[in-house]
Parts: C-alpha cells; structure tokens; sequence
C-alpha cells in the first residue's frame, strides 16, 4: 500500500541530491509531487526521474522557485494549488554548505549572508507563504532540513552551522505555533551524505576516509534521508512533531 496517497508535496531545491531522491521516494508512495527549484536543467531532470516512478496513484512536476524571492515563492506555490488543488506537505530542502565557509575569524562575511539567507531565510519563507495553505486544507506536515552541524560541533563552517541551528530551533517553536492548525513541523539532521555536490567536495580529499571511519553504518545515501522525510510527510508520524531526527550512521553517538 502507497503511503503518502492523495497528498500534494512541494519539495525546495528538488532538483538537488537529497531533493531529487525525495521526489523520487515521494511519487513511489503515491504523492503529487512538485519538484522546486532554481535550476531548470536539474528540476525538470529530477521531475521526470521522480514521473517514472509513480505507480497508478500521484504524479510529479517542475516549478521554477527561488526560495529566498518572495515573490517566486508566492508565484510557485500558487502554481502548486491551481495544479493540484491544495498543499499538504512542504520540504524545506533547498541549502547547503559552501566551500567558502570558515571558522567565523576566517569566514568572509558574504559568506555568512548567503548561509543566512539560503537556508536559514528561505525555510522561513517558505514556510510563511505556504503554511496558510496547508492550513487551509485542514492541516499537514512541514519538514525542515538542519543538519548534524547543528547538534555537535564540526569546527571550519560556522555560517552553515548558524544557519541550520537556526532552522532546528524554528523547528520547535513553528510546531507549537501551528500545532492548532494540525500541521506538525519537524527537522532532519543528515550527517556526510553522497549527493553529486558532496561527492565532487569530497574527490581526493584525504579527509574522506576520516569521515568515513566515523560512519557507523557506511556513508550516507540522499535515499537514507528520504525514507525519514517520507514518514514524517506521512501519517505513520501522527503524532510526532517539534522533533530534530539526525540520519547519521551513528556519527553524533561517538
Ligand atoms: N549532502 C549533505 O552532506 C548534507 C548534510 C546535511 C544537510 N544537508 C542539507 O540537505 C539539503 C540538500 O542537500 P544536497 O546535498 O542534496 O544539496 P544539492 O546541492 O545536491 O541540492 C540543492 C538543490 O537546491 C537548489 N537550490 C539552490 N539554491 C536555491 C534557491 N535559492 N531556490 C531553490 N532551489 C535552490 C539547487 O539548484 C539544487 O538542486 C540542504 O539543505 C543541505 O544543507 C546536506
């Protein structure tokens, strides 16, 4: 049995590796699906990837969205409702570290501005743009994307760290806030996880076999993190909100 049937998702940066594997594990279990994202080339990539995997119920589409525009934003989850009718779920996935970041006395300050601003703010604005909807039809789920970063110490990117602490401790105080409104709001936490973009940070950097001795369970897959969002997109988290889930292969253990 489908386990996300009937619901319509917007997932940001869904062209990316997480957001695409989520797209993809999405319309498997029966969701409507829109892909977000700034890249063309990527979400109509990640689009018809997560099309092929729909089976009888759900489907999946491209919508251009720059997650830190409030007016794309607003353009990209209208364009969400009029296709499918309502919004149940969003991801707020789109994000991540640069090879810019530093210590905070070493980090330039554009650096810091654009970790704020693409994590930290775009999660904030999504949410603010599409929570009325999900209200609306009668409640829902919001997924967050922080980060190992945010629940122990990994010394070198403290404008990421700041940003996705930031987004864990909205978290908890959106869960309360929209608790009324049914809609549960929680976090996951990756640890080093293989997409295309970590893959190429990680090619012959002798620190790779470092992070990977610290891997419990063996690196990271961007499926491992879409199983976790799916069941909190899902109604098996029922009654699971204001919560940080760290998909880490036991990293933030040791
Ligand atoms: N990969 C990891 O190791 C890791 C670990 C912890 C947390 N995360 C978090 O998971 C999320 C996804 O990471 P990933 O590795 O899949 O990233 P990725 O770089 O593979 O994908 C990110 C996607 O976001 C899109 N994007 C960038 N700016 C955007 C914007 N302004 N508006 C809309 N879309 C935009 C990109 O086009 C891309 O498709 C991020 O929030 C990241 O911080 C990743």
């Amino acid at each position: 049995m489908v386990r996300l049937a009937g619901k319509v998702a917007f997932i940001t940066g869904g062209g990316g590796g997480i957001g695409r594997a989520t797209a993809e594990r999405f319309a498997a279990e029966g969701a409507s699906v829109v892909v977000a994202d700034i890249d063309e080339a990527l979400g109509e990539t990640a689009a018809a990837a997560a099309r092929k995997r729909v089976r009888g119920v759900g489907s999946a589409t491209f919508i251009r969205c720059d997650v830190t525009d409030r007016a794309s934003v607003t353009e990209a989850v209208a364009a969400t409702v009029a296709r499918y009718g309502k919004l149940d779920v969003l991801h707020n996935n789109a994000g991540g570290a640069s090879p810019n970041d530093g210590p905070v006395t070493e980090a330039p300050e554009d650096e810091f501005w654009r970790a704020i601003k693409l994590d930290l703010f775009g999660t904030f604005l999504c949410s603010k743009i599409a929570i009325p909807h999900i209200a609306k039809a009668g409640g829902g789920s919001v997924i967050n994307m922080s980060s190992i970063v945010a629940l122990m110490a990994m010394p070198g990117r403290d404008c990421y760290t700041a940003a996705k602490g930031g987004i864990s401790a909205l978290t908890r105080s959106m869960a309360v806030e929209y608790a009324q409104d049914r809609i549960r709001v929680n976090a996951v936490a990756p640890g080093v996880t293989l997409s295309a973009r970590v893959k190429k940070q990680l090619e012959d950097n002798p620190v790779t076999e470092q992070i990977a001795a610290t891997h419990l369970l063996g690196l990271i897959e961007p499926v491992h993190i879409a199983d976790m969002v799916v069941y909190l997109a899902s109604e098996e988290s029922a009654r699971t909100t204001g919560q940080v889930f760290p998909v880490d292969s036991g990293v933030t253990i040791r």
